[in-house]
């Protein structure tokens, strides 16, 4: 039998539901070098510190050692961080090979100068200081979706949580900020579902399945961009106040975004704030019926969520790993060379529960105050959409705690997705006395 490294076991389905005690092996070296020739980042302070250095890329183009993508998106063993926030791209030209299109990335997957100005264009229409309001203004309206999913629980006695309750969330808020009318949020729920789960990291598939995933993937991907060609004819047409429209007609110094920069941000928001935040509501869930004197206490000190989903991001991270880093040049990093051009995999969950770094790492406690986790990631790609992830996450936790009554878990362990990068449970069935 072969040894499977350390970093296989992280990838291994086996070791899905707890691959804390595999983290805190990999942390001994902070940085290995793999088979295949990528390295692996354990330990926070060099994740942080290539995070921030402008060696490392995130441009899949760059990699002297790698794949080619499907249509839409980038492959690599390690590529399921595209089932959290995939490096969706545009099919800008044909290449001069023949029938292969050159896929150019959507900006998770660019380098600066190219990274920066369409991150700056993106931002623009979406957030502070041109539109401070925007998140803000989605409050209420999040509060009474979360009411609504709550109150199709009545009268009954075992509930999923991923189904009946975290899904809906994230898919109707960012639908809603993109302007997709609520007769297609189902269509573009199925398609983001099957491009995310048309990927996934287990080693155990054979070449030849893992293969026809990332090209069906693709398929779907280039569904998913025609769909966003259409609407943003539509919103070209007639522009709303949605983020779509914004992207199209609101525009600062940087000047108007490129048709295929629109298509490939709106498709990387659509997938980007999908499954995250799902399994960031799950995740929490989960964590306080496996903490229910912290359940009790956020019942009773609602303000607490805030900490509390900081303290989630740290300690449960839905995104567990960043696999799309390359090399730009040789860099020395705690007494490794990270050779040019080679994959640099950054193990932002092992990060996160460094005790170099976090007083007791593996105690989950919403009280904790040093708390510069690294759950949207740092550096130039920080998550573009953590205020509304956290928004939705904190009263998507603080509705159901306080009007589930007595929620226990139906089983100890829950049955956990692929992917090792976006982790997190298929289903959470929990039980209840009722609804209040
Ligand atoms: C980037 C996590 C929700 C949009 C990232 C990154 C992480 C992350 C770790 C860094 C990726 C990298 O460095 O390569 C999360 C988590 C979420 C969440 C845990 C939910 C709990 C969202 C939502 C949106 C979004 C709701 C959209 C509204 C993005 C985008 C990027 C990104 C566009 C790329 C930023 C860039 O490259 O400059 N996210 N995310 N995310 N996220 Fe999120």
């Amino acid at each position: 039998m072969i040894q499977q490294s350390l970093y296989e076991q992280v990838l291994d389905y086996a070791n899905r539901a707890n691959p804390y005690p595999l983290y805190a092996q990999l942390r001994q070296t902070p940085v290995t070098r793999q088979t295949d020739g990528s390295y692996v980042v354990s330990t926070y302070r060099e994740i942080v510190s290539l995070l921030h250095d402008p060696r490392i890329g995130s441009d899949f183009r760059k990699r002297s050692v790698h794949d080619r993508p499907p249509a839409g998106l980038s492959t690599n063993k390690e590529q399921a961080f595209k089932s959290q926030v995939p490096e969706v791209g545009t099919e800008a030209s044909a290449s001069n090979e023949g029938s292969e299109t050159e896929v150019v990335p959507s900006f998770i997957g660019l380098d600066p100068p190219e990274h920066d100005r369409i991150r700056r264009q993106a931002t623009w229409p979406f957030g502070p200081p041109h539109k401070p309001g925007r998140v803000a203004d989605m409050e209420s309206e999040l509060i009474c979706l979360a009411n609504r999913q709550i109150d199709t629980m009545k009268g009954k006695s075992s509930i999923d949580i991923v189904e009946d309750f975290a899904y809906p969330i994230p898919v109707t808020m960012i639908s809603k900020l993109l302007g997709v009318p609520p007769e297609d949020q189902a269509r573009l729920h199925a398609l983001s579902e099957a491009i995310i789960e048309g990927i996934d990291l287990d080693p155990q598939k054979s070449q030849e399945e893992r293969k026809r995933r990332q090209e069906q993937s693709g398929q779907t991907f280039k569904d998913l961009e025609q769909y966003m060609e259409a609407l943003i004819e539509r919103h070209r047409k007639h522009p709303g106040s949605d983020l779509l429209s914004g992207l199209i007609t609101d525009y600062g110094p940087d000047g108007p975004m490129a048709q295929p920069d629109i298509v490939s941000t709106a498709s990387l928001l659509l997938i980007a704030g999908h499954e995250t935040t799902v399994n960031l509501i799950t995740n929490g869930m989960l964590t306080l019926l496996r903490h229910p004197d912290v359940l009790e206490r956020l019942r009773r000190e609602p303000n607490l969520v805030i900490r509390l989903v900081e303290e989630l991001l740290r300690y449960e991270p839905p995104v567990q790993i960043l696999p799309n880093r390359v090399a730009l040049a040789d860099i020395t990093i705690a007494g490794t060379i990270i050779q040019k051009g080679s994959p640099v995999i950054l193990l932002l969950a092992s990060g996160s529960r460094d005790p170099a770094r976090f007083h007791d790492p593996d105690k989950f406690d919403p009280d904790r105050r040093d708390n510069m986790h690294l759950g949207f990631g740092c550096g130039i790609h920080y998550c573009y959409g953590a205020p509304l992830a956290r928004l939705e996450t904190q009263i998507a936790l603080t509705e159901l705690v306080r009007r589930l009554e007595n929620p226990r878990l139906a089983y100890d362990q829950p049955p956990y997705r692929q992917s090792a990068t976006l982790r997190g449970p298929r289903h959470l069935i929990i039980e209840i006395d009722g609804v209040k």
